[in-house]
Formats: C-alpha cells, sequence, structure tokens
C-alpha cells in the first residue's frame, strides 16, 4: 500500500511516497527549505506544497519534533513555541485535504526500524535513540509502540540531557568523541538502570560516524546503528498512517501492524 510520508525537521520538510510494504521509496524525495520562523501557519503551506507536488490524494504520514498526543503537538523543544497545543493534525488536513496522521519523528523513525531496519523481528523491549539537534527516543514492548516517551530531556548531572548528547550539543560544545561518548555512554545507562533494555538502536544525523563514537560506549546493553538513514522518519510516517485507512484490528499482510492512537 503507498502513503506519503513527510518528514519535518528544523532545517528541512522532506515528502516521498512509501510502499509501505517493502519499507521503500517509491519515486524520488522532495525537499523543502523549513520556513523561518517554523510557525505553524506556514509549515502547513509547505506540507500543502509536497502533497500537491506529488499529486497526492490519500493518507499522509507526517512527522514532528515534539510530543505529539492525539495529533496535538504539546511541547516544542526545537521548535517555535506557538507549537504548543495546537491541533497539528487538523491544520495539515485543512492544508492538504486529506487524511493526515502526525507523530512524533523519532517514534516514526522507531516504528520503520523495527519493520525494516536494525530492529527487524526484534522482540522485547527496545529503546531507539535519534542523535540530531535534539535527542529524539522510541519505546517498544514487543513490537508496540509507547509513544512519547521523551527520554532525551532525562535531567543527568542536573541538566537537560539532549543539550550533551544531541548532536548538536556535541558541536555546539565542542565534544571530543571521546568526552562525548562518556555522556551519551551515562545517557545509555541511566535508561538502562530505568528499564533494562534488550537492545539500544542509535539513529539520527550521527548515526554515520558510528565507528568514531561506538568505542568509547560503555553500557551493559546492545547497542546498533540504525539501518534507514534519514529515510526512517519518512517509512515510519507512511507506515503508521496505514492506520487511517486500514485500522489495526483488520488484518492487512502477513507484517506485524503498528497500532497507534489516532
Ligand atoms: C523533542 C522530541 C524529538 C527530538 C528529536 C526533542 O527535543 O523533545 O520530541 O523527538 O527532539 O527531534
Amino acid at each position: 500500500m503507498e502513503v506519503l510520508g513527510i518528514d519535518i525537521g528544523g532545517s528541512g520538510i522532506k515528502g516521498a511516497i512509501v510502499d509501505t510494504f517493502k519499507g521503500a521509496f517509491v519515486g524520488e524525495r522532495l525537499r523543502i527549505e523549513t520556513p523561518q520562523p517554523a510557525k505553524p501557519e506556514p509549515v502547513a503551506d509547505v506540507v500543502g506544497r509536497i502533497v500537491r507536488h506529488f499529486s497526492w490524494k490519500g493518507p499522509i504520514g507526517c512527522t514532528f519534533p515534539a510530543v505529539v498526543q492525539h495529533g496535538i503537538t504539546r511541547t516544542a523543544a526545537n521548535v517555535d513555541d506557538e507549537w504548543i497545543d495546537t491541533d497539528a493534525q487538523a491544520l495539515f488536513r485543512a492544508a492538504t485535504g486529506n487524511p493526515v496522521l502526525v507523530l512524533n519523528d523519532a517514534d516514526a523513525a522507531g516504528i520503520a526500524e523495527l519493520q525494516f531496519g536494525a530492529g527487524k523481528d526484534q522482540r522485547g523491549l527496545v529503546v531507539i535513540l535519534t542523535l540530531g539537534t535534539g535527542v529524539g527516543s522510541a519505546f517498544f514492548i514487543d513490537g508496540v509502540l509507547i509513544p512519547n516517551t521523551e527520554f532525551g530531556h532525562l535531567i543527568i548531572r542536573g541538566k537537560d540531557a539532549e543539550d550533551r548528547t544531541s548532536d548538536r550539543g556535541r558541536q555546539e560544545n565542542g565534544y571530543s568523541w571521546r568526552k562525548w561518548g562518556k555522556y551519551l555512554s551515562e545517557h545509555l545507562r541511566y535508561i538502562e538502570a530505568l528499564f533494562t533494555p534488550d537492545i539500544f538502536i542509535i539513529g539520527g544525523g550521527v548515526s554515520k560516524k558510528y565507528d568514531k563514537f561506538i568505542p568509547h560506549i560503555s553500557c551493559a546493553t546492545k547497542i546498533v546503528p540504525a539501518q534507514l538513514r534519514n529515510r526512517a522518519g519518512i517509512i515510519g510516517a507512511a507506515i503508521a498512517a496505514r492506520e487511517l485507512v486500514q485500522p489495526s484490528y483488520c488484518v492487512q499482510s502477513e507484517e506485524a501492524s503498528t497500532t497507534l492512537p489516532l
């Protein structure tokens, strides 16, 4: 089944049609600069432009880099404060004339990694961290997503952990890989102490440089790099939006479906 996936980030808004049963793009991806300031209306306009570019009629899955509760954006750690308590789903539905499901960006990336990437067939407790401008997290128990976990904002050494362990934090603070690895290890061990995951999957922009920091990571849990790179958000959002037309209680294919609150 084909679904349009859209990934809203701080610098770019990307869209592609996704074959959700293969976990692959159908054709090219389109990227448009995120308008600055990235307030709800101008962002919705860009979402509308992407939909028109693909002449898309059908379900749309859309990521957002904040807590998204039933389509309403609740936080704004790295985005404009006007998003707090905005009904993003209704806004994008109006801008596109299509059914839209909006979900947290890391949750979307996690859905894609669990179905087609580093977490394929992984049961038990899986934690995905995306390390980019912020630190996103996705938490799965036997393949079922617990949305909006926000482990990036755990307070460690009296500070929001993402200030140190995001890729932005690494660059802005000028940390060496060794020093950053020490902070990331602390962050991982904190999550480990709380939940005892079976595996950590590390995604986000910095996962391309996995070999540079992994030698400096110490924690007991198995760690693997994400596989779908910057396609994960678009693919995961599209998979999640399948639920708009095929509720999870309908058998859709031999694949497991991901249950998300709409
Ligand atoms: C936000 C998360 C988001 C992450 C990655 C964090 O600052 O709170 O909701 O998933 O950044 O974009």
